[in-house]
């Protein structure tokens, strides 16, 4: 497996051979299940796999866990390595935003609806970096999971609208075994919020549930989710919400395929969670 930081390492890795595909798994590190079964999608699918960690510092906003967000860089590359990736890059900030750094990447309004609403600059770095690793790379393909769904969502749009050329593979959220979706961010939650935040993919099943039983009243759903979060005293709401997966706007009825989301607070840990549900 080859570790750089250097752009032009990474270009003539990727061009050495350009009739090989390579699959992209862009992350900032701190590996858990979820990131080891992208890299596992994108072996199975493409004769290179590439690999990027990078805390990426514009998709913070003040205040946010810039700082102390985990980075043990040597047991990732550990995992990176037995798990079959070739080529790792591990950039500097100032090796992505350079001095003199001024350009935008952004997808205005999927951008503004659910996290764009508590985090407003967030997706606007996401997509600044995620534009910067795909041209870097040129990959074939690049993997990102389900868990954040606003960030596919607004990914799609992205290339579908600067007409990037790679095939984006969204993968299904890795969940504990008591359903608490696999999150870099899991680390930070004392044992009892650990057991407390089991609540999040318990509202989204019974949320699913009444769905399939017929329910469409988006604001019935909304409150059923609601409700159940705040029986947990650890839990404090930011949004739950049932909106269309395509506009990522709230539904008064449900139909056509539907987003149902939340973001929560235990203790200074925010988490997000989510269900796809398709032709209600
Ligand atoms: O999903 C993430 O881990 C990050 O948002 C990403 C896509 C690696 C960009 O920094």
């Amino acid at each position: 497996m080859v570790v750089t930081d250097n752009i032009d390492q990474i270009r003539q890795k990727r061009w050495q051979d350009p009739t090989v595909s390579w699959g992209l798994v862009p992350t900032m590190g701190a590996l858990h299940d979820g990131h080891l079964a992208l890299v596992k999608k994108a072996r199975m699918e493409n004769e290179r796999v590439a690999a990027s960690i990078f805390v990426n510092p514009t998709q913070f906003a003040a205040g946010e866990d810039l700082s102390t967000y985990p980075r043990p860089l040597e047991r990732d590359l550990a995992m990176l390595d037995a798990a079959g990736v070739d080529l790792v890059f591990t950039p500097t900030a100032d090796i992505m935003y350079p001095a003199g750094f001024q350009s935008k990447v952004e997808v205005t309004r999927l951008s503004r609806f659910l996290e764009g609403a508590s985090r407003p600059a967030h997706f606007a770095g996401v997509t600044l970096i995620v534009c910067k690793l795909f041209n870097i790379f040129q990959p074939t393909r690049a993997y990102f999971g389900q868990k954040d769904a606003q960030q596919t969502v607004i990914l799609n749009r992205m290339v579908q609208d600067l007409n990037l050329n790679l095939e984006l593979v969204i993968c299904p959220t890795q969940r504990a075994s008591d359903g608490l979706a696999l999150s870099s961010r899991n680390q930070y939650l004392s044992p009892a919020e650990r057991a407390a935040a089991t609540v999040l993919n318990q509202a989204l099943q019974t949320a699913a549930k009444l769905i399939k039983e017929g329910e469409t009243r988006g604001d019935t759903i909304r409150r059923t989710m609601g409700e159940l979060i705040s029986g947990e005293p650890l839990a404090r709401i930011d949004y739950v919400s049932a909106a269309d997966l395509n506009t990522l706007e709230e539904l008064d009825t449900l139909k056509g395929d539907v987003l149902l989301s939340l973001a929560v607070f235990f203790g200074q840990t925010r988490l997000i969670d989510n269900v796809m549900m398709y032709d209600i």
